[in-house]
């Protein structure tokens, strides 16, 4: 099982969007993939149709001390959704509550890491849509993940915010094992503007190591497949952001996304 985060501290700049985008064109893929909801907005839960602020069970159940966590009770909080090999592991507001709980205290960090083990034989990829502050959810979804995608605004104030975000992957990155990977992903780009040009200039500029090598661009048929809750794929497979999603997947799966590795 890969685990993938999608993060960044900054709102808005296409997170829950990518989570979506990516899980819909690996599910076509032939992959099962799990999409998980850490966002106590529950955008990623609301996408599919279901409302966070009457969930039942949901991912703050991960978060319950280990011994009282089984496979079986996993598998029952993941939901279905309408496409075969997706499914929803969705959010409530109560998540909310543990963003107050220390993130020092004792294992608190490695809930997810630790929880998603039960679930390792029975998706190939978990795709977890993270909240925009950092507290413990962040840290979580940090440290469970091999590989962090971070959209970044292709816009002035966004790269400057991204100073945080890297500085909070830089202790996080200290603290574990394992290594991890991490690669900025310039969203919402609008080539017909000159501060879009400039933003990505900027940021390849001072991050050449860092940036995929290519774009996403503003398209409003993502915004039509969130407002329909169905995939950018299944909605229009041609549209251009599909089609640059669909590029970024491939050079995540073969490993060659830096922009750094063609020059
Ligand atoms: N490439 C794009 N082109 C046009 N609209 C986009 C694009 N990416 C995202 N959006 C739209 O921008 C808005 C914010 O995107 P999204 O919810 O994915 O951001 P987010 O980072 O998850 O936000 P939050 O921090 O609140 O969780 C949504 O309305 C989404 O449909
Ligand atoms: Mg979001």
């Amino acid at each position: 099982m890969h685990i993938w985060a999608v993060a960044n501290q900054k709102g808005g700049v296409g997170k829950t969007t990518t989570t979506v985008a990516l899980g819909g064109l690996l599910a076509e893929s032939g992959a099962r993939v799990l999409l998980l909801d850490l966002d106590p907005q529950g955008s990623l839960t609301t996408y599919f149709g279901h409302s966070p602020e009457s969930m039942p069970r949901s991912s703050f159940d991960l978060f319950q001390p280990m011994a009282d966590v089984s496979r079986d009770a996993l598998q029952q909080i993941v939901l279905r959704t309408a496409y075969q090999n997706l499914w929803l592991l969705p959010a409530s507001t109560a998540l909310a509550t543990l963003e107050r709980k220390a993130v020092g205290q004792e294992g608190m960090g490695l809930a997810i890491s630790r929880t998603l083990t039960l679930l390792w034989d029975d998706y190939d990829y978990v795709l977890i849509d993270s909240p925009p502050t950092l507290g413990v959810l962040l840290i979580n979804a940090l440290a469970a993940c091999e590989l962090i995608l971070i959209p970044v605004q292709t816009e002035f104030l966004a790269i400057k915010g991204l100073e945080r975000m890297l500085h909070t992957l830089g202790m996080v990155t200290r603290s574990r094992r394992k290594p991890l990977r991490h690669v900025l992903i310039p969203t919402l780009f609008d080539r017909r503007t000159q501060a879009g040009m400039l933003s990505l200039r900027r940021l390849r500029g001072t991050y050449p190591q860092e940036v995929w090598r290519s774009v996403i661009p503003v398209d409003t048929r993502l915004r039509d497949a969130s407002s329909r809750g169905v995939t950018p794929s299944a909605l229009d497979p041609g549209s251009r952001a599909v089609r640059a999603y669909g590029l970024l997947l491939k050079n995540l799966l073969a490993g060659d996304y830096l922009a750094s590795a063609t020059s």
